[in-house]
């Protein structure tokens, strides 16, 4: 059969990862999971990486073996921190050998801390959000990577996780909209030097969703679902007017990911957003 239209063999075509092994940073993360959940649902092999601390990654890569019913081979869990060269090092060399060479890196280590006036920022502070989200969440591990693919001719894709204060910056968390605004531009940068190494490097720009590192930003009560004055002025300002999901996440991943579907695709953020970009009065 030729050229079907609608047929399963023709979007496996497009989308199966079977050939793939993927690195999700901050793998036991709320977004980041949900992003190797898909990944590892599309065929891939999947190395979680994150730090062992709130919450371990071996215990989130045997989590996700069960809810997907996969043998614990195809999901595995790595604990590093990726603020650290030699730590992220280690992590590959450890991913290469248990699974292989990776061809997808999904940068999901990030998070928001610290909200105040310009003029009390807490420069420590500032200092840790921007390389959580900089240096571990994206310059560390894509240049630990990059130099392997480019060394063995190795095609990739890569998802940095940017944010809507990439877009336009939001009150009080400078050093999250300084960090998510160069997130943006380095997976521009970084698209354009690695496109001739056939690296291609794209974003997801998520709108508001609850993670574990903005829950106290966003729920005044969790147990009624109560909101803080910025999480009800978010959705009011989101036209699906809630949250997102984690399901949310999924199509984006996939199609950034699969190189059938984006192969010509590099440099660009995809806002995952319910139109909050858009909204307007
Ligand atoms: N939740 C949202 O609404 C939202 C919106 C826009 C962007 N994002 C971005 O998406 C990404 C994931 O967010 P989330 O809400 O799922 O957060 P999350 O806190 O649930 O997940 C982040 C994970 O990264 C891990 N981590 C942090 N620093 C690390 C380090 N140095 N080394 C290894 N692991 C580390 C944390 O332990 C955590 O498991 C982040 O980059 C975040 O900025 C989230």
């Amino acid at each position: 059969m030729s050229k079907e239209t609608g047929s399963n063999e023709y979007i496996q075509s497009m989308f199966r990862l079977d050939d793939d092994i993927a690195i999700v940073t901050g793998g036991a993360g709320v977004l980041p999971y949900a992003m190797a959940t898909t990944l590892a649902r599309a065929g891939a092999r999947v190395a979680l990486w994150g730090r062992g601390t709130n919450h371990p990654v071996d215990e989130a890569a045997k989590q996700l073996a069960r809810e997907l019913s996969l043998p614990e081979e195809r999901v595995t869990g790595i604990t590093v921190d990726t603020a650290h060269e030699e730590e992220t090092a280690a992590a590959l060399a450890e991913t290469r050998k248990k699974l292989g060479m990776p061809t997808i890196l999904v940068n999901g280590v990030g998070g928001n801390r610290g909200k105040s006036d310009f003029v009390d920022i807490d420069v420590r502070t500032f200092e840790e959000v921007v390389t959580m989200n900089l240096l571990a969440g994206l310059v560390i591990p894509l240049k630990a990577c990059a130099r392997e693919w480019i060394a063995a001719g190795q095609h990739a894709s890569v998802i940095n996780l940017a944010s809507m204060t990439s877009y336009k910056p939001l009150s009080g968390v400078w050093a999250y909209n300084a960090a998510k605004s160069a997130v943006m531009n380095l997976t521009e940068g970084a698209a354009r030097e690695f496109a001739a190494h056939g690296i291609r490097v794209n974003g997801i720009a998520p709108g508001f969703f609850v993670g574990h590192q903005n829950k106290a930003l966003l729920i005044a009560k969790e147990e009624t679902g109560e909101l803080t004055p910025r999480g009800q002025a978010i959705i009011d300002h989101t036209p699906f007017g809630r949250f997102g999901v984690p399901r949310d996440m999924e199509g984006a991943t996939l199609f950034l990911a699969a190189r059938e579907a984006s192969g010509f695709i590099t440099g660009v953020t995809i806002p995952v957003d319910g139109g909050y970009l858009v909204h307007n009065i």
